[in-house]
């Protein structure tokens, strides 16, 4: 569900949102015949694709797959979030949205409690860099990085004064519990009494969430040594701070990166920091660790491609490469800027200036491309035992590849390299994948199934787009098909999702469908369902004749393959000699001949229509 608006709110939107008068504003459309189209706003094409259902409130594009509702359009039209998108449309049409609630309202004011007590702090810490004494050392420093003024009013950089209780102190006293400053971490409970504050005798770096909140703090130590702890410490996980999906930059990048359609993910604050004041201000830092599926879907909606620059160090851990891998599986495309040895984007900055670090950006490789690479400078190809370790880190590889055309790409590129046979390779992968390499199965804890592309078939497919156009049609549906006959349970998620709703409902409601589920691909999978402009318009009776012939495909299609597990079945039990079992199983088999060319009817109350 949409974060934070109420199901009746994001309704009414919608109800006083009028799809093609707001496409209207962006593109021109022509009718044709129920629909309207135009040209696709997010491909480049000649002839429209772009099709949009005024009766159903829906479009799609048969040229590039973009496909959704009124959300969903200005979502990618304006790179907004949904809660954003849901916003700029109620300010359209006039809709007032309450106060934003996530969990029960307690939990809402801790976290809005937490929010202002963190600017709070940032306000504080501000005053001691700039405007104490106690903060001299701390501006030299900045200063010696030579990060100007502005800079540091801009990302709002503190000092957090040496003493142990500075910020307790000041925030008691403007009335702050000791509570809500733990909560918030910013402070700790003493061992045997009192407080004392988190953050002592460290340059601050709020951390922002993508608009503009300050969730957490990184603070670093002023000299580096034993004696000042770890040289970063950030705040710990709070209501409002999982450093896991947030990116540090983003709200001050978001439009940069827009405007570009090209973000540059680096690692550290002073990156970001000096790549903005450098004028590169399409940066964030993924804050030193592995990218999550969360961050990718931050970055997700506003850029179409990433570049990585990380310092070269990290560029070659195993946890640097899954984080880009699960990065791509967000569907961004990832590109590796290289950085030389020893450098992290702001010392190459510094150094070389920014002209220079655009060029390495520019310069940037495929993520497989530049992988491939390495892998070839890290093995000795000449030898046997190099090869084999090259093709052991190649797999993974080539298994975590975007689409077919990719990995065949680079498996016939490592083919040439290796100087042995394609095909050789390509066995090779058949029999990883069947495994189940540990790489995959790591992706695939974070990254689930729905990522992956929904394969449908034609009777499915058809199926689908009739049961969309009424209620009766998807009641016929509910009383014939079993959903077992469906194959890929994302089909039958929105199958059930769409009997459940005519269940209680009077008409099918696809926008309200839609809202339940949040994986692009079965979004996709329902605009283009309901888009068919195939079967539009037809005569009731036709209809009702392909949904009949639609079910019995798939009903004989389900036969045959439970027939071939029932024939695998016997020929097990015959070679292990169990009578009783097999007797069993050739009953079963004759129910399926039974009723294999049949009509199946799950209602109860026979056929309910004559076509
Ligand atoms: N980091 C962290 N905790 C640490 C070390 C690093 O959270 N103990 C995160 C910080 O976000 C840091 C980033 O990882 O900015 C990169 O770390 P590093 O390269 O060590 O620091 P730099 O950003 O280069 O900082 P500086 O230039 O000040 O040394
Ligand atoms: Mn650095």
């Amino acid at each position: 569900m949409p974060q934070g608006i109420p199901e009746e709110i994001i309704d009414e939107i919608r109800q006083r949102t009028d799809l093609v008068g707001l496409i209207g504003e962006y593109l021109k459309l022509e009718r044709r015949g129920k629909n309207m189209v135009g040209l696709c706003p997010f491909h480049t094409e000649k002839t429209p694709s772009f099709t949009v259902s005024p009766e159903k409130q829906l479009f799609h594009c048969f040229g590039c797959g973009a496909s959704g509702n009124v959300f969903s359009l200005v979502m990618q039209m304006e790179k907004l979030t949904f809660p954003e998108a849901a916003r700029f449309l109620a300010r359209r049409s006039g809709v007032t949205i309450p106060e934003p609630k996530t969990g029960s309202p307690a939990e809402d004011n801790l976290k809005e409690k937490i929010y202002k007590l963190n600017f709070l702090a940032s306000r504080f810490y501000a005053y001691c860099l700039c405007k104490t004494d106690s903060g001299k050392t701390a501006l030299e420093y900045l200063q010696k990085r030579g990060i100007e003024q502005k800079i540091i009013e801009l990302f709002m950089l503190g000092y957090a004064p040496a003493d142990w209780t500075g910020f307790f102190n000041f925030a008691r006293k403007k009335g702050i519990s000791a509570d809500l400053l733990v909560k918030a971490g910013l402070v700790s409970p003493g061992r045997e009494k009192g407080y004392y504050d988190r953050f002592r005798n460290r340059v601050m770096f709020p951390i922002f969430n993508i608009s503009g909140k300050v969730a957490g703090f990184g603070g670093r130590a002023l000299e580096e040594g034993e004696k000042s702890g770890p040289k970063y410490l950030n705040s710990p996980e709070t209501p409002v701070y999982e450093k896991s999906s947030l990116l540090y930059g983003l709200n001050l990048a978001r439009e940069e990166i827009r405007r570009e359609k090209k973000a540059v993910i680096m690692e550290g604050y002073t990156d970001v920091i000096t790549a903005f004041q450098a004028g590169i201000k399409n940066v964030v830092a993924s804050m030193g660790t592995a990218l999550t599926v969360e961050q990718g879907r931050l970055l997700r909606f506003q850029a179409e491609t990433v570049i990585t620059a990380y310092d070269s160090d990290s560029a070659g851990e195993a946890a640097t490469w899954r984080g880009l891998a699960i990065l791509q599986s967000t569907g961004c495309l990832v590109q590796v800027a290289d950085l030389p040895e020893g450098s992290d984007p702001d010392s190459y900055i510094r150094e070389n200036g920014a002209d220079s670090f655009i060029d390495l950006v520019n310069n940037s490789r495929p993520l497989m491309e530049y992988r491939l690479q390495q892998l070839k400078k890290r093995f000795d190809l000449a030898s046997d035992k190099g090869r084999i370790k090259y093709v052991e880190e190649l797999m993974p590889f080539l298994l975590s590849a975007v689409n077919q055309v990719e990995q065949d790409f680079y498996l016939r590129k490592a083919a040439e390299e290796l100087g042995v046979d394609e095909d050789a390779l390509r066995r090779e992968l058949k029999k990883r994948r069947k495994r189940g390499s540990r790489f995959q199965d790591a992706q695939k804890n974070e990254q689930p199934e729905r990522e992956e592309k929904i394969m449908i078939g034609s009777a499915e497919k058809m199926l689908l787009s009739l049961m969309f156009q009424s209620k009766e049609i998807a009641e016929i549906g509910r009383n014939h098909l079993r959903i077992e006959y469906i194959d890929d349970p994302r089909i039958r998620k929105v199958i059930e999702a769409l009997w459940n709703s005519v269940a209680v409902e009077s008409f099918v409601s696809t926008e309200k469908l839609l809202n339940q589920f949040e994986d692009p691909q079965i979004i996709n999978l329902i605009t283009e369902a309901v888009s068919d402009p195939a079967l539009q318009d037809l005569p009731a009776q036709t209809t009702k004749r392909m949904v009949k012939d639609c079910i019995s495909r798939l009903h004989h299609i389900w036969g045959k393959k439970e027939q071939r597990e029932l024939d695998k079945r016997r020929k097990e039990r015959e070679a292990s000699g169990s009578e009783e079992d097999i007797n069993e199983l050739l009953r079963e088999q004759q129910q399926l001949i039974a009723d294999k060319d049949g009509w199946p009817d799950r209602s109860g109350k026979g056929g309910d229509f004559s076509g």
